[in-house]
């Protein structure tokens, strides 16, 4: 590959998204609680060199079909990307980015054409802030947020990367069908102490990608996900994303208890 990584500014203590426990543990799962799990999923974006078992990740996408779809369509299909083969494909994209460097007109575009509502919008920004306030990247350097962004089209260095695809006849409810299909990949591989990252990002090079991985032409790609092992030291590992009380505003809730939105 040509393209040249992001350089990461120092970091201090790792308190970030912790170590793998590897081996068995990788294998079987560690048999976290739901909660448990859905409570500490994050979007990791920086990783250890260590591979990932293949089969691992298989299970974990085969596992995962057991979520529900309407009239059980399972609209989903998914491809595991590892090795030769991702090195293959991100010689590929990087290739394709170089001469396309705004990528493949989305359809549809990642955000409303009006702007995301009032309140997604702050939350935008706001995550932003976290995240480039971790790496040391001011927001007005569009520059190094920028290149900093390439990373999604290297898997963040993870070792193993996952495509999403769906029928292109696929309508928003398949697609709310795929996305539930996307969150338990997403907790199994939590479980088997794997970290990831889902990435829309993948979208804007999702003809080329799909081409590569001889996807048939009935089905186009929605997501990719990196998948592998947390550097612990990493900035963009360390910040913690917020998140707003779903309940907020129902005269028929309660107040969040400790933990619920942790
Ligand atoms: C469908 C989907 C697409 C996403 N695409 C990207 C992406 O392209 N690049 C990226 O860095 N993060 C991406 N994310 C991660 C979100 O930014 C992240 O989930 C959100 O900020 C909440 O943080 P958390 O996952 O750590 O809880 C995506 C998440 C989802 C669900």
């Amino acid at each position: 590959m040509t393209a040249t990584r992001f350089e990461r500014p120092g970091t201090g203590a790792g308190t970030g998204a912790g170590a793998h426990p590897g081996g068995a543990a990788e294998a079987e799962g560690r048999g976290l609680s739901v909660a448990a799990a859905v409570a500490q999923r994050r979007s990791v974006r920086a990783f250890l060199p260590d591979p990932v078992d293949p089969a691992v990740a298989e299970r974990a996408l085969r596992r995962a079909a057991r979520a529900p779809s309407g009239s059980n369509m399972q609209p989903w299909s998914a491809r595991i990307v590892t090795g030769a083969r991702l090195d293959a494909l991100l010689a590929m994209t990087a290739a394709q980015r170089a001469a396309l460097p705004g990528g493949e007109p989305m359809d549809p575009p990642f955000l409303p054409a009006a702007g995301p509502p009032p309140e997604g919008r702050a939350r935008k920004i706001r995550n932003g802030e976290l995240l480039y306030g971790a790496l040391g990247i001011d927001r007005s350097d569009a520059a190094a947020r920028a290149a900093w962004n390439e990373e999604n089209f290297r898997f963040f260095g993870a070792p193993l990367g996952v495509f999403l695809l769906i029928d292109r006849q696929a309508n928003p409810w398949q697609w709310l069908d795929l996305g539930i299909y996307l969150q338990s990949v997403l907790l199994l591989l939590e479980e088997a102490g794997l970290a990831t990252c889902p990435q829309a990002d993948w979208a804007m090079h999702g003809e080329a990608v799909a081409r590569h991985l001889g996807a048939p032409a009935s089905r186009r790609l929605v997501c990719g996900i990196a998948v592998g092992h947390a550097d612990p030291d990493a900035p963009e590992n360390v910040y913690r994303s917020e998140r707003d009380d779903p309940l907020s505003g129902d005269p028929d809730a309660g107040p969040p208890r400790p933990g619920d939105l942790a």
